[in-house]
């Protein structure tokens, strides 16, 4: 009960740094900061390996966000900001003037990386609001600044994670079993993860529940990544291809279905991995119901509506290969859209730090925050 306590007074209070000391430390490190770059869990390389990725330049980072070694809205805008971190420390210049326009490049290149996810840009807006508030240190102190915020992204958004997941354990009834897709866990966050943080409060508050977890063609985050995540924790899983979930709401296997989003519109539309939307739709005839988790940085108060969200096509690779091998006939057209957009009267309610939302209402409910207010997100 404790727990909850706190998980409330996050909702009611800015989510800071300090609530991460309330939770047990993760089996492994999504991002961090490490000897001077930064260091992600590789994976691409999961579940046959667990190796970490250390970045020591900005070009490496982008590249790591563009080729999935790290993935996940939360996460990827988390390792932006260590990138924009990274590139500060590595500018010599005398002015706040010459220190800030040499910092821009960098930020650029790190927006570029990916469109569909908006915890991207905010992270890099933030970062760069960040340096611009402290424009009259020496630059010295900026970059020491500029780190430390990044940190406190980092430690923000696993506090977010776990108040999702205490708030998120409330709507989930004992025995019950959950369908998630693609992985939106502690490896697509700085830690504890959104969809996974619902579940794991579930766990955590021995609701006895198990989990069925999509494989989530075409790159399979689901088989590779949300199995393996769970499998850590001891939480029951079960591996089903995406087009199982009717079978198994038909014949009354799936109590609910908990998602992570990329993006949210202030509507309440959802973007998130490319087959969440067809689970919606089942998930209504069938009369289960369907929550989103995401944390305040993924709703985007800029965009009215979902139909406006830009959705990342993929290498046409992704579909006609699994794992390096070619599965289709050669020289076939391949489409790829790796997001749809779930509209949000398929959505049962939005789970966010701050409690859960009718769709409709988690753009009015949400706090503008200073990194959205006055600036325009840049487009794809
Ligand atoms: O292409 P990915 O693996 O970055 O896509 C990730 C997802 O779609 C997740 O479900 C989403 O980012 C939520 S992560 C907490």
């Amino acid at each position: 009960m404790a727990d909850i306590a706190a998980a409330r007074s996050l909702g009611q209070a800015d989510i800071d740094s300090s609530a991460s000391h309330l939770y047990n430390p993760p089996m492994f490190t999504t991002v961090q900061w490490k000897e001077g770059g930064v260091r992600l869990l590789d994976q691409r390389l999961l579940p046959g390996e667990v190796v970490d990725l250390d970045c020591k330049s900005v070009e490496q980072v982008a590249q790591a966000i563009e080729s999935l070694a790290v993935r996940g809205a939360p996460a990827i805008g988390i390792t932006a900001a260590y990138g924009v971190a990274l590139a500060a420390q590595k500018i010599s210049a005398e002015s706040f003037d010459a220190f800030y326009s040499a910092l821009l490049p960098s930020c650029k290149r790190l927006a570029a990386t990916r469109p569909t996810a908006v915890n991207l840009f905010w992270a890099i807006q933030r970062m760069k609001e960040a340096a611009q508030s402290q424009a009259h240190l020496p630059i010295a102190a900026i970059k020491k600044h500029l780190l430390a915020e990044a940190d406190a992204i980092l430690s923000e958004d696993i506090a977010m994670n776990h108040a999702i997941g205490l708030w998120g354990a409330e709507l989930i009834k004992p025995n019950w079993t959950i369908l998630t897709h693609c992985n939106a866990g502690a490896l697509a966050t700085g830690g504890y993860g959104t969809a996974l943080g619902v579940i794991r409060g579930a766990w955590e508050a021995h609701k006895n529940i198990s989990v069925y977890a999509d494989e989530t063609r075409p790159i399979l985050q689901g088989a590779r990544l949300t199995a393996w995540e769970l499998m850590q924790d001891d939480i029951p899983v079960t591996l089903i291809t995406d087009n199982m979930a009717a079978h198994f709401m038909q014949k009354g296997k799936i109590n609910c279905c908990v998602v992570g989003a990329d993006r949210i519109a202030a509507n309440g539309d959802v973007a998130n991995k490319i087959g969440t939307y067809g689970l919606a739709i089942l998930a209504e005839a069938h009369g289960i119901p369907f929550y989103v988790a995401a944390p305040s940085s993924t709703v985007d108060i800029q965009i009215t509506s979902g139909a406006e969200i830009p959705i990342e096509e993929r290498d046409p690779r992704e579909v006609s290969h699994l794992a390096g091998v070619s599965i289709a006939p050669i020289g076939v057209a391949v489409a790829n859209p790796a997001f749809d957009v779930t509209p949000a009267r398929f959505i049962t309610g939005i789970i966010t730090e701050k409690g859960c939302f009718k769709p409709e209402q988690v753009g009015q409910t949400i706090d503008r925050t200073p990194a959205l207010k006055n600036n325009k997100i840049p487009p794809s």
